[in-house]
């Protein structure tokens, strides 16, 4: 792990090692896996790009259940605040109506792009909609959607690496860190 990052004129410093990361997500895993294990139909991992790449390679080897792929691009962000609207960016390939989806997100901050996210996927014609995020910020989430699987909760406060960035950069990072205060 760096001792430290600069990028854009920020410092960012070391907060989440890939050990605690991965034991996160053997964790969020075991529980889908009991979830899913009974369930007849195939269900769809739908990738939030481009911040839960990391994440969905991670996780979908560790489901042990027939799964798809497909993914969804949205942005919000522009550098470290949230600009308040989601855009649908790029746009699905799958068809999903009538199947079960567990949308996979890097992080949940005040929620606005999952509930976005989710009324999408719910116009699609989803008949079964889970939600697994790796990151929570449970300080300021409103709470208005119901998240099924959190791999980690974490304070109000900007992070990268992991698939998360900095205007786009540090997505590589196989940690993650934290903006210094
Ligand atoms: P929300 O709509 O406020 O929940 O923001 C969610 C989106 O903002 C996520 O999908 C991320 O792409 C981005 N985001 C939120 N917090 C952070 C952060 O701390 N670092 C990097 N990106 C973030
Ligand atoms: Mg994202």
């Amino acid at each position: 792990m760096k001792s430290q990052v600069h990028l854009g004129g920020k410092t960012f410093v070391p907060f989440i090692h890939n050990d605690e990361i991965m034991k996160s997500i053997d964790r969020v895993a075991a529980q889908i896996n009991a979830d899913f294990k009974d369930r007849e139909d195939i269900p769809v991992i739908l990738c939030v790009l481009n911040g839960a790449v990391m994440f969905t390679t991670e996780l979908m080897q560790r489901l042990d259940f027939d799964c798809e792929f497909s993914s969804i691009r949205l942005s919000s962000y522009q550098g470290t605040q949230s600009t308040g609207r989601t855009k649908q960016v790029l746009g699905l390939t799958t068809d999903l109506s009538g199947r079960s989806v567990i949308i996979v997100e890097d992080i949940v901050d005040t929620g606005r792009t999952i509930a976005d996210l989710v009324a999408i996927i719910k116009g699609t014609g989803a008949k079964d909609i889970k939600v697994c995020t790796l990151l929570l910020k449970p300080d300021v989430f409103d709470r208005a959607t119901h998240i099924d699987y959190v791999a980690m909760e974490i304070p109000n406060r900007f992070i990268l690496g992991f698939g998360l960035d900095y205007d786009q950069v540090g997505r590589n990072y196989k940690d993650i860190y934290v903006i210094e205060q």
